[in-house]
């Protein structure tokens, strides 16, 4: 990325990035978390591949046996593991698991790219300020689940969505980018997702890159 396209850049992300050419970095160590479809675990995985992001994905961890993202990591040569909730007694054991898994694959950084489960302590304390989600909506409007059909209830005319960093509060913490959408009158939760997804797609591998790079 040049140096232009990093000041432009800038204008919309926050403080809590810094701005640093990483090229000559080791690779950040990323472990991405995911529950289904993973078309924001594709384009993460993709963004490497083009020499956009400069970083590995150690591991994928999915909690749904039939998760889209796994099939996607396969794919692409990317191990994974299945850690089902439904094995474990608490949220805190669970996340115990996952920190175990994590540090197994010597993670530095954790990705939660549609990771439809709420997190604990656990899990925070063990990568603070190192833990980056995204989300449907421009927050702090529409948190939780059916962000976007919440926005089209509130009849709102601009949505999009937000990469942030990671605290207990489910879907805050500060935000790291933005990326606002249109709500066009004929959309449906589908259409409007769609286009959500587009912009999900374009923010993610960026606010990792300045995010994580440092
Ligand atoms: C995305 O819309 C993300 O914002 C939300 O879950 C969805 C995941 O999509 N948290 P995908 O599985 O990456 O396609």
């Amino acid at each position: 990325m040049s140096e232009d396209s990093l000041i432009n850049t800038a204008s919309l992300i926050s403080p809590h990035i810094s701005l640093v050419d990483a090229s000559s970095r080791a690779p950040v160590k990323l472990g991405i978390m995911a529950s289904g479809n993973g078309s924001n675990f594709e384009v993460v995985a993709q963004a490497i591949e083009d020499g956009k992001l400069n970083a590995q994905i150690q591991v994928l961890i999915y909690n749904n046996p039939s998760a889209k993202a796994a099939v996607r990591a396969k794919n692409r040569g990317v191990e994974s593991v299945l850690l089902n909730h439904r094995d474990y007694p608490s949220r805190e054991e669970f996340d115990r698991q996952i920190v175990q898994t994590l540090h197994q694959y010597e993670v530095e950084w954790v990705i939660m790219a549609g990771w439809m489960r709420l997190v604990s302590q656990v899990l925070i304390d063990a990568f603070p300020n190192k833990m980056i989600n995204i989300h449907p909506s421009l927050l702090p409007s529409f948190k939780g689940v059916r962000a976007v059909e919440q926005a089209l209830e509130a009849g709102v005319k601009i949505t999009g969505c937000t990469v942030h960093l990671l605290c207990l509060e489910m879907d805050s913490g500060p935000i790291l980018m933005q990326a606002a959408v249109p709500v066009l009158p004929d959309d449906t939760p589908e259409t409007l997702h769609g286009r959500i997804q587009v912009q999900e797609h374009r923010i993610l591998p960026l606010a990792i890159a300045l995010a994580a790079q440092k």
